[in-house]
């Protein structure tokens, strides 16, 4: 029997009292994400229970933590924090990959009452400074192997006052603002007062791309815990024996939501590799692990489609029990593809960053439509809007934006230091979630695509604008545009046009050159993955860049209306 049972009676009563009541919070109580995910866990008698399954790069390099090794590292991590001078509000940046302290180091820092921004690290040091920045963040634990990047933009940083580096060994003096702090050698703390947060309180803070502009910190409350808690329990089904896999990294929401607070506010034991992808490394993780239930992304899944299923059969995977995906459209193809080799569907989840929770998903037990996002959750009060009038559509099978009424537990409570942007995203008292999709007759929501020019590669939003500003730091570049191109796994990659400045002339080496640039500065899968080289990019008669027109052509489709370019 699964936790939701049916969908359509779960509808009828339902309230987010539900999870307030099975988590023993009432309103006006303290609540406390870093709490909830520990402590708890441990006085509800499962302080033995495996809590995390870490694996390295290397297989034999393992670590195991119960419940109430969770609770004693991050009291132990927390009273470090405190005594550095961190305190409730602070704004603390996870830069690492995906080592145990990340894990620690983020409940820690909710337990103590500060602000957890995790970032993800292949960022590179310009993508770090402009969140970093925004933020006003005041410590940053890191790794060595990733430290050298905030010291490059240490100077710029006023705010930033500890660089808190958790593998130190100490062969090489400390830098400017290094603190070395070891978890495996700190004095373990049983006893911790935890920060009185309320729901209100600020916990996290995750940055996210938009077309126009600078990067948004999208800040979370404690509160948020209601709906993932739910959400975790119904849409991922998880259960007391269950042995669970999020293969997101924190540094993106899904990996902090589900790959932290949904799962072990549950007192759920979870895994996680910190290596890339590889189908081998992947299915043999699960074999070993016997895995039940795992969330993964379509790329991903796209890419164990593409490795083939000879491989699959390699290994063993009657473990598994449901799978579950998110961040881009699942193709109805590797639905199909899932059920044949695993027996089992992937499980379409649709949300956002802003969201903070799952909002359109497939539920255990609901008849499946390959291809389909499946229906909101329950609580939530969802339409497809027109995009002109913002008002409701009703008729089936029309596209329109989907929107929400802003009232669920772990909704965003405004962009840090950007009210206005906020504010943007309201029409006639609706949420618009920026997508686009359409309701079949059943009530079930198809994707078409988003509204904007956020390209989406691999789950992961990238800004065009971002990756135009850097191009334009490049000193062979005078004018550049941002877009997307297909691409077979990623779905969408970005492929960016450039005019050249008098002097410099079009070459392999130059793309491959400013390639490495952004990559460098930005990310891996900010960096495009082709230059096209133009003499003049499509310009309205305003001056303004025409995406459009280059989009269309990358993707074969009708330019449209180009009465306003300027050089046509
Ligand atoms: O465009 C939608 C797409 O990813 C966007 C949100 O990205 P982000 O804030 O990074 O959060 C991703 C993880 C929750 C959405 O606006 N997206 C997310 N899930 C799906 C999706 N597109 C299609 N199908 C999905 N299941």
């Amino acid at each position: 029997m699964s936790n939701i049972g049916s969908y359509e009676d779960r509808l009828k009563n339902f309230s987010w009292s539900i999870a307030e009541k099975e988590l023993g919070y009432n309103p006006g109580d303290t609540i406390n994400i870093g709490w909830y995910c520990t402590d708890r866990i441990c006085q509800m008698g499962k302080a033995d229970k495996t809590a995390l399954i870490w694996e390295g790069r290397e297989e034999d390099n393992m670590r195991k933590y119960t419940f109430n090794d969770l609770r004693i590292l991050t009291n132990t991590f927390g009273t470090f924090l405190r005594k550095v001078g961190i305190s409730d509000g602070d704004r603390v940046c996870l830069f690492m990959d995906k080592a145990p302290e990340l894990y620690i180091g983020f409940l820690s820092i909710l337990k103590i009452g500060a602000v957890a921004q995790p970032l993800f690290s292949a960022f590179g040091d310009e993508s770090l400074f402009v969140r970093l920045e925004n933020a006003g963040t005041k410590a940053i634990i890191t790794s060595r192997k990733h430290a050298s990047k905030v010291q490059k933009i240490l100077d710029r940083l006023p705010d930033l006052e500890y660089i808190i580096v958790v593998d130190d060994d100490g062969k090489k003096a400390l830098k400017n603002k290094e603190i070395a702090f070891s978890l495996d050698q700190a004095t373990p703390v049983d006893q911790f007062e935890i920060f009185p947060t309320k729901a209100e309180s600020n916990s996290v803070l995750h940055y996210t791309s938009g077309t126009t502009g600078q990067p948004k910190g999208v800040k979370h409350v404690h509160y948020s815990l209601i709906s993932q808690y739910l959400t975790a329990k119904w849409v991922l089904d998880l259960q007391d024996d269950d042995i669970y896999w999020c293969t997101a990294d924190p540094g993106w929401v899904t990996g902090t939501s589900y790959g932290i607070i949904g799962a072990w506010s549950l007192g759920i034991t979870q895994c996680v590799k910190d290596s890339g992808f590889a189908a081998e490394t992947w299915y043999r993780f699960i074999e070993k692990h016997k895995i039940t239930m795992w969330y993964s992304a379509p790329t991903a899944i796209r890419s164990l489609m593409k490795a083939g299923d000879e491989v699959i059969k390699q290994f063993d995977h009657s473990s598994l029990r449901h799978l579950a995906s998110v961040g881009e459209p699942l193709n109805a193809e590797a639905v199909v593809w899932s059920q044949k080799v695993f027996g089992l569907p992937f499980l379409d989840t649709y949300w956002q960053t802003e969201t903070g929770s799952m909002m359109i998903t497939n539920y255990p037990g609901m008849k499946i439509r390959p291809g389909s996002m499946g229906k909101p959750f329950p609580g939530l009060t969802c339409a497809l809007l027109d995009p002109d009038t913002y008002e409701p559509i009703h008729e089936t099978n029309k596209p329109g934006l989907i929107a929400f009424q802003f009232d669920w537990p772990a909704r965003m409570r405004t962009y840090w230091n950007n009210q206005e942007t906020f504010e943007k995203k309201f029409k006639n008292g609706w949420y618009i979630t920026g997508d686009r999709s359409t309701i079949d007759k059943d009530g079930y929501f198809w994707f078409i695509g988003r509204d904007d020019d956020v390209i989406n590669t691999g789950g992961h939003l990238v800004s065009p604008f971002e990756v135009e500003s850097a191009l334009l730091e490049h000193e062979a570049v005078a004018e550049s545009a941002v877009v997307s191109k297909p691409d077979d796994i990623n779905m969408e990659v970005v492929k960016a046009f450039v005019t050249l400045k008098p002097g410099f002339v079009a070459s392999q080496e130059l793309e491959l050159e400013i390639m490495n640039f952004i990559r460098k500065k930005l990310s891996p899968l900010a960096m495009p993955q082709e230059i096209e080289y133009i003499d003049l990019l499509p310009k309205t008669r305003s001056g303004k860049i025409m995406r459009r027109v280059l989009h269309a052509k990358e993707w074969g489709e009708e330019i449209g209306d180009i009465s306003t370019l300027e050089n046509d």
